[in-house]
């Protein structure tokens, strides 16, 4: 079955926030509590499809009590960032990425596939209309959430046959302020974030409620992160809180190794991991996506092998890992400060994201 093309109709809001209060929201952001003056919706049923695409205000749902994304979970979700360049121009970064892997995650969980220029389009035409909520200067930005679920009202358990897709904005301050700074980590052997044939490669709500605990538990070892092993033999490291994790090798012959866990199905396709792989091989590092071990990392930063670790990932872009805790004991990791690899590839990224630097990859997709 074809569906017509879906056009955006425009429905500005009444009441924008005053430019003074959004200016005084943009001076400290924080991540994730502000909110921009508008929102899309595009709706889906079996029998029209894509329908009803609108920028309007941004305002709160009214749910039946029967929708089935409460009681089954039916629920998606990406995050990108609109950044402000030196030019003044406001450009996204991969949303072409963000809209496939949107489209992977739906079709995991029996949900209808936005098609990826539509997706493309919603997030543009968010932030065109909300243009003066992306903020100015370094590393803030304007964080895009786009999300689908399930509005059908009915209790049986089933694919529903109603949707919603939205995108939301959210001003962001840059991750780390006064410097970057490494975090602590706790081995989760308790808890597994995925499974095979589970839904670990999709960004589905209920990835993130199953985390919730183990996250719980590395705090109360006094750790800011958990990392998490394979579900079947607890050996095999996959990822950290909601990033993906590289590992820096020394140099040999002085190339240094970015080895990061290979996508075996029960980690998240992480669209920061994907650039820094490609960075790192044009700045001259050998890659390999492989398993790595616990056992790998332990050893390796005692004799020396291995010298860096980091997790990427949207929010903050490239965190260091400076210590590991476990029930077996703990190590840190490159002294617990920051090392070149992990800052150069940072720096690098950053770069490319903000348009303080070309991007040769076609990254960077400008919106206004
Ligand atoms: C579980 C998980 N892993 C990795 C990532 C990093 O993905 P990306 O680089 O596309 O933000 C995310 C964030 O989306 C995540 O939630």
């Amino acid at each position: 079955m074809t569906f017509p093309a879906v056009d955006f109709a425009l429905r500005p809001s009444a009441n924008p926030l005053p430019a003074e209060q959004r200016e005084a929201v943009l001076a400290a952001p924080g991540f994730g509590r502000h909110f921009t003056d508008h929102m899309v919706t595009i709706k889906w049923t079996t029998e029209r499809g894509w329908h009803d695409a609108e920028v309007g205000p941004y305002a709160p749902l009214s749910l039946d009590p029967a929708n089935m994304t409460l009681h089954y979970g039916q629920s998606i979700f990406e995050g990108l960032k609109a950044y402000r360049r030196p030019d003044d121009s406001v450009a996204l970064f991969r949303p072409e990425a963000n809209a496939a892997r949107f489209q992977r995650s739906a079709a995991r969980l029996a949900m209808p596939e936005l098609p990826i220029d539509v997706f493309v389009d919603a997030c543009a035409n968010l932030v065109r209309q909300d243009l003066a909520w992306v903020p100015r200067g370094g590393e803030a930005s304007l964080y895009l959430r786009p999300f689908m679920f399930a509005t059908e009202v009915a209790l049986g358990v089933k694919p529903a046959s109603e949707y919603l897709f939205m995108v939301i904005a959210s001003p962001a301050g840059a991750y780390f302020t006064g410097g970057v700074k490494p975090v602590s980590v706790w081995l989760s052997q308790e808890y597994v974030r995925a499974a095979p044939g589970g839904t670990g490669e999709a960004k589905c709500a209920g990835n993130y409620a199953a985390s919730l605990l183990a996250q719980a538990e590395a705090a109360e070892h006094g750790c800011d992160q958990v990392v998490w092993l394979d579900a079947v033999e607890r050996r095999w490291v996959e990822e950290m809180g909601g990033m993906n994790l590289c590992f820096v090798r020394a140099c040999e012959n002085g190339v240094p190794t970015l080895v990061t866990p290979a996508l075996t199905g029960t980690l998240l396709p992480g669209i920061t991991r994907d650039s820094l792989l490609r960075l790192a091989g044009d700045l001259g590092c050998r890659t390999e996506e492989r398993r790595v071990s616990v056992a790998e990392w332990r050893e390796g930063v005692a004799d020396g092998t291995l010298t860096e670790v980091f997790a990427c990932g949207t929010a903050a872009v490239v965190t260091p890992v400076g210590e590991v805790r476990s029930a077996e004991g703990g190590w840190t990791v490159a002294g617990g400060a920051t090392g070149p690899v992990t800052t150069r590839l940072r720096e690098a990224l950053l770069d490319i994201q903000t348009g303080r630097a070309v991007d040769p990859y076609g990254w960077v997709y400008k919106v206004a």
